[in-house]
């Protein structure tokens, strides 16, 4: 663990503020798809693991499973063992029957003039099924091989998703707003040898050329080995190539060309065992590698598809808008196959939500009557701070609304909750992982009462518990903070860490697993890397991570990686980053770098610096500042003290820092950053 750890037991002062209960409406509870209490007593450990029939009962099986939980290679737990199904037949096909005219999704493009599409199911069906007819009969992808998308918010994402779900194919769907270096690296560690990606997307107003990335990516894939052998291009608008790009014959060839030869070819669905994988998600861990956390078929879908029914109280009649993008988790989750697999009309939608102006959101809430509302604290503050008085404008009404990904500040919460959902939604504050599949801590919305800046207990299924560093447990109330840990699998937990099962035991399990060769779930708790504390109603607020991940906008960083960058610049001797508070997107990165004798500081190569975290990692990771310092403060064992540039820049007290090897050095930075 790192310095910065507040895991370990520390105190933690909980505000009085932050104890208040707000109750769900009655006209709420009223409608909800969970009211009954005794959902957690079904749910206990008593229970477990045959209460999760339950969520498996919500998929249609091509055959049942036979074993619920099968823990004989833990902690590679095997969920509805012996089942078949298929995720796409799941989403898409067994909705025909009864909403084969509902809107599956509609899709909002970043031009204001330019009309919003409302999919049907049966339009879904078509594509998806003319999609998986080019990747198996054009590129010979068949069950278990890899993917990697590199798509943006467009209907052509969930569509080229579902398409590879349908043949069994595992999906790698890249964040698009990643690096052509960070793509490279994802394609040649999940072995893919086919790149699909859209020429170019809308953001900030500018159409963004999206093929030269992919190129790049290719190139790196490359050069670590992997050979992509096709690139497939969707057309932002089809027929047009919108990029400056050359096309590489043999190798780039536009979708829409593809899909002329396969109009209404029907596909069907290639039955797969519920241990199947349906799909890879890279995402930063401690070391500068990223990990391809990988999701099941059956347990992932029977989970994702729960949780949209009980904690996001989705029906088949509402308008469902998670703001989130699909290339990361949530929107995995929750935009597309949770909602998806329930029948739900799900929004997606390009570009910014603050631009062409504050008040683009609550337009489009309005115009699509919007009804449950997903997104960040970052997304939540800026709202906030752009357009305060905004929502009030506009004639929506939300009845339901999610915070996910940080924790949001009790003051925030209200303003979500009084302005946003004009004192008539619920909130829930859902904690989880990109690992986890689906939440862990949230209220159940039409049964327990919410509490600004806490997620809330465990949901149904998921028993979590506080250790402190040596493994005992914290009880609640105690106001004291330690690791969170789940004591039980459950479903949506991913299988394990693609090609690298050791690196999944040691990173969740290694610190409290004191048998590593039980087969006994009791002995497996998973720690999730968070800090956090209960309070005596059992109610979770999470601090923050315990290891070396930035948690930037609600997006996950690693140290490791934005370090890393650096260091490609020449003169870099040393690089540390840290997490410096920001009042919209609760961190950011703060980067100090050191450099070789006989080189000298200037802007230009702050800048430089900078641009190499763009290039090599992307946007998102660029340092709000680059602090090219004399040398870093240091243990006498030569290790970094980023603790103490945290408090530097986040105007903190440093503390005692006399033991360090170069104690003198702490009070020239801090004039340097500070002034
Ligand atoms: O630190 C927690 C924070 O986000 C981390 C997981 O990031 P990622 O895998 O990218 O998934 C984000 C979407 C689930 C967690 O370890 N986090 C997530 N949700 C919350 C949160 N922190 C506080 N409150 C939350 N509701």
């Amino acid at each position: 663990m790192s310095e910065k750890v507040n895991g370990g037991g520390a105190h933690y002062a909980v505000h009085w503020q932050e104890e208040q209960y707000v109750h769900p409406p009655a006209s709420f509870i009223g409608q909800a798809n969970m009211t009954d209490p005794a959902v957690f007593e079904r749910f206990s450990l008593d229970n477990f693991p045959e209460c999760f029939k339950e969520f498996a009962d919500l998929l249609d099986w091509d055959q049942y499973w036979h074993t619920t939980l099968d823990t004989s290679d833990a902690p590679c737990w095997k969920w509805f063992v012996g089942g078949k199904l298929n995720a796409s037949y799941n989403c898409v096909d067994r909705h025909l029957a009864k909403y084969k005219n509902k809107t599956a999704i509609h899709y909002v493009p970043e031009p204001e003039d330019e009309p919003i599409i409302h999919m049907t199911y049966q339009e879904l069906y078509r594509r998806v099924n003319e999609t998986a007819a080019v990747l198996r009969d054009f590129c010979g992808l068949k069950a278990g091989d890899r993917v990697t998308l590199q798509l943006p918010m467009t209907p052509e994402l969930p569509i080229t998703m579902l398409a590879c779900a349908r043949l069994g194919v595992i999906h790698s769907q890249v964040f698009a707003g990643f690096s052509g270096q960070a793509c490279g690296e994802r394609i040649w560690d999940s072995g893919s040898n086919i790149l699909i990606t859209m020429d170019a997307y809308y953001r900030n107003g500018k159409l963004l050329d999206h093929k030269a990335v992919g190129d790049i990516a290719v190139e790196v894939a490359k050069k670590e080995g992997q050979q992509v052998d096709k690139v497939l291009i969707w057309q932002r608008y089809p027929g047009k190539y919108s990029s400056n790009a050359p096309l590489i014959e043999g190798r780039d060839y536009f979708m829409n060309d593809l899909l002329k030869q396969y109009a209404r070819t029907i596909v069907e669905p290639v039955s797969m065992p519920a241990e199947g994988i349906l799909f890879l998600m890279y995402t930063s861990g401690s070391t500068g590698r990223p990990k391809g956390v990988q999701h099941s078929i059956g347990g992932y879908l029977s989970y994702v598809a729960w949780m949209s029914k009980v904690i996001q109280d989705i029906h088949p009649e509402d308008v469902y808008w998670c703001m989130a993008d699909i290339g990361w988790i949530t929107g995995h989750s929750f935009i597309v196959y949770g909602p998806l697999a329930i029948a739900a009309s799900t929004v997606i939608y390009e570009g910014l939500p603050t631009y062409p102006d504050a008040g683009r959101v609550w337009r489009i809430a309005e115009e699509l009557g919007v009804n449950i509302f997903h997104t960040s604290p970052t997304a939540i503050r800026g709202f906030r701070k752009s357009g305060p008085d905004e929502p009030a404008k506009y004639n929506y009404n939300f009845k339901h609304m999610t915070t996910v990904g940080e924790p949001i500040e009790p003051e925030v919460w209200k303003w979500y909750y009084n302005v946003v959902g004009k004192g008539k939604a619920v909130v829930v504050d859902t904690w989880w992982q990109t690992e986890t599949g689906g939440f862990l801590c949230s209220t159940v919305p039409g049964i327990s009462p919410m509490k600004p800046g806490s997620a809330g207990p465990g949901v149904p299924g998921i028993h979590p518990v506080i250790l402190d560093n040596e493994g005992n447990e914290i009880p609640a109330g105690a106001g004291k903070a330690g690791n969170i840990c789940i004591r039980n699998p459950w479903p949506g937990l991913m299988q394990t860490i693609w090609k690298d099962r050791d690196r999944y035991v040691s990173t969740y399990y290694g610190k409290y697993c004191k048998d590593p060769n039980s087969k006994d779930w009791r002995d497996w708790p998973y720690m999730a890397g968070d800090a956090a504390v209960v309070s005596a109603d059992g109610y979770v607020r999470i601090l923050g991570r315990v290891d070396d991940v930035i948690n930037v906008a609600g997006h996950r960083l690693g140290t490791k990686e934005i370090e890393s960058a650096a260091l490609t610049i020449e003169e870099v001797a040393e690089a540390a980053v840290i997490a410096a508070k920001d009042e919209i997107k609760g961190t950011v990165p703060d980067l100090y770098v050191s450099l070789k004798p006989g080189c000298q500081a200037s802007d230009e190569l702050a800048v430089k610096i900078s641009n190499a975290v763009s290039t090599v990692v992307g946007k998102i990771a660029r340092p709000r500042n680059v602090h090219i310092v004399p040398d870093m403060p240091k243990t006498r064992s030569g290790k970094i003290m980023r603790r103490v540039l945290a408090s530097i820049s986040n105007r903190g007290d440093v503390g005692d820092v006399t033991s360090l090897a170069n104690p003198d050095v702490v009070e020239k930075i801090r004039k340097q950053v500070q002034g």
